[in-house]
């Protein structure tokens, strides 16, 4: 029998129009892309044009770099403004036919480009692009961008809406524990379901859409692909693996690229993709004493009124401590002329004790022996750079899976404090102080041990970098040529 011509993987990247989600697929193609891999990224156009004014594209010269249309029109103001729910339904009539356009040329031979082996996807967009890919024949790996516990809870909507959790429904019963989700039953209250529970009616068409149309249909990829790892969600990756046939867990995607590097002596990505670093922070961060300073930084989506503003500025200021705040110029939702905003803040601080800056070097400046608490939305990517630092955190989640996230922080990792669905000066102040005076090292116990068991993962032997090899050798083998043969 004629054997199949060998090919080198030829690996396509779909992700989402938001950088938490571009991010860890950006560090996961650079991974197969040092196994030799071909790499096809797919952006929307307005992604893409801001990359066009960013060294991004330059830096991944081997990348072919693609567009869909954009799924938000442009003049859309972007903080919060969209529910994933709604996002989706937009999104598929977008998606569906531009991807079938760009498969009719990604599944042939051209140039040095081999046909796609597989596509790696937003697990987030799961039905548009599961049947665009079926009919082409191309396997499809769902990536997760949020944490297992976050996933585990989507799988159990109709449940939560029979017992009236759902929808989570502001100021009512919101500390109502939660006991309908197999493995949460002690940990989760209504106010710690995901942000995409707090709608109004249980027949929302974006929360139905949302579940049906992603959750619901992920197991109907190829595998799954989880930026996570075994030691920190053991037990919410066991109830997985009864849903999904195959799970690859890679996290901290950053940590595995990071300690990859090292190994390879190329120095890891810089981490500007859509804004661009203010590195000045870098010099005021090594003039400030050790473990003295609070992060402050709230993701690359939520928008801050000028009240919640002036509740953290104040709380920071009274703690005593210093503190680097970033503050996006796109960040500041509300009636007040955001352009007023930052200088009247700026004005407010006193004695060189803080420092605001637009965007921030977020993994150095985490890594950094100034900082001591980090003050965060508690965005999955931020979290696992948090464990991975070694730093301990008050978390002020507001969408998506910030608001379990945050629960895990404090009540299960007990690595941190969760201040959800409060913003008040005396309590910012008084975590500040816990975590840097009274409570620090009864909580950095547990820090230290999470962060332990996030840099044994990354290395050779741990549980992502194994489970990495195992994606590699598993596209390799999708490509008709094993791995081995192709170092002889
Ligand atoms: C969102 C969700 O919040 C998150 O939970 C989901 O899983 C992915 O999409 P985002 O809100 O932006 O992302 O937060 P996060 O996941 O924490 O990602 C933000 C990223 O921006 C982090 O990797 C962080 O290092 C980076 N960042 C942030 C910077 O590089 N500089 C900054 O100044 C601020």
């Amino acid at each position: 029998m004629e054997q199949a011509e060998p090919q080198v993987p030829h690996v396509v990247f779909l992700p989402i129009p938001g950088l938490g989600h571009i991010k860890p697929m950006l560090k996961l193609a650079e991974l197969l892309s040092r196994a030799s891999f071909q790499v096809t990224f797919i952006n929307t156009q307005r992604i893409h044009d801001r990359l066009l004014s960013t060294d991004l594209l330059a830096r991944y010269p081997e990348f072919q770099f693609l567009t869909i249309p954009d799924v938000v029109p442009r003049d859309r103001p972007r903080s919060g403004t969209m529910s994933p729910g709604d996002f989706l339904l937009a999104a598929g009539p977008v998606i569906k036919p531009a991807l079938r356009q760009l498969f009719i040329s990604l599944c042939k031979k051209k140039g040095r480009w081999q046909p796609a082996t597989c596509i790696i996807e937003d697990g987030i967009l799961s039905s548009s692009v599961i049947d665009v890919a079926e009919e082409f024949q191309v396997p499809v790996f769902a990536f997760r961008t949020s944490s297992a516990c976050c996933i585990w809870t989507y799988f159990h909507v109709p449940k939560l809406v029979e017992e009236g959790d759902v929808p989570v429904v502001q100021d009512k019963d919101m500390d109502k524990p939660v006991t309908c989700i197999p493995g949460l039953e002690n940990v989760v209250r209504r106010r710690d379901l995901p942000g995409i529970f707090r709608i109004e009616r249980a027949d929302d068409p974006g929360l139905e859409f949302f579940i049906n149309d992603q959750t619901l249909v992920m197991p109907r990829a190829f595998a799954v692909i989880i930026n996570t790892f075994d030691g920190l969600e053991a037990t919410m990756l066991s109830k997985l693996a009864s849903v999904f046939t195959k799970m690859y867990t890679v996290g901290p995607l950053h940590g595995l690229s990071n300690a990859r590097a090292k190994d390879l002596t190329t120095s890891a990505s810089s981490n500007s993709i859509l804004w661009k670093e203010d590195r000045g922070c870098m010099p005021w961060l090594d003039s400030q004493p050790s473990r003295s300073v609070v992060f402050v930084s709230f993701g690359s989506l939520i928008g801050l009124t000028r009240d919640k503003m002036l509740e953290f500025r104040h709380g920071l200021v009274n703690s005593g401590y210093s503190f680097l705040w970033v503050i996006r110029p796109d960040s500041i939702t509300g009636e007040v002329d955001p352009s007023l905003i930052p200088g009247e803040l700026k004005a407010m601080i006193e004695d060189n004790k803080g420092l605001m800056v637009s965007w921030a070097p977020q993994e150095e400046v985490l890594a950094h022996p100034a900082i001591g608490v980090f003050l965060t939305h508690s965005g999955w990517n931020s979290t696992l750079e948090s464990v991975y630092a070694g730093v301990p955190m008050i978390c002020w989640p507001a969408i998506g899976d910030q608001q379990i996230n945050s629960r895990f922080v404090s009540d299960v990792w007990k690595i941190g404090f969760d201040m959800k669905d409060s913003c008040d000066r005396s309590l910012i102040e008084k975590m500040v102080r816990d975590l840097m005076e009274d409570k620090r090292e009864e909580i950095m116990k547990s820090v230290n041990k999470i962060k332990k068991l996030a840099h044994e993962t990354v290395k050779e032997g741990g549980s992502s970098f194994s489970n990495l090899e195992k994606l590699i050798d598993d596209i390799w083998s999708m490509s008709h040529f094993a791995r081995k043969e192709r170092s002889d």
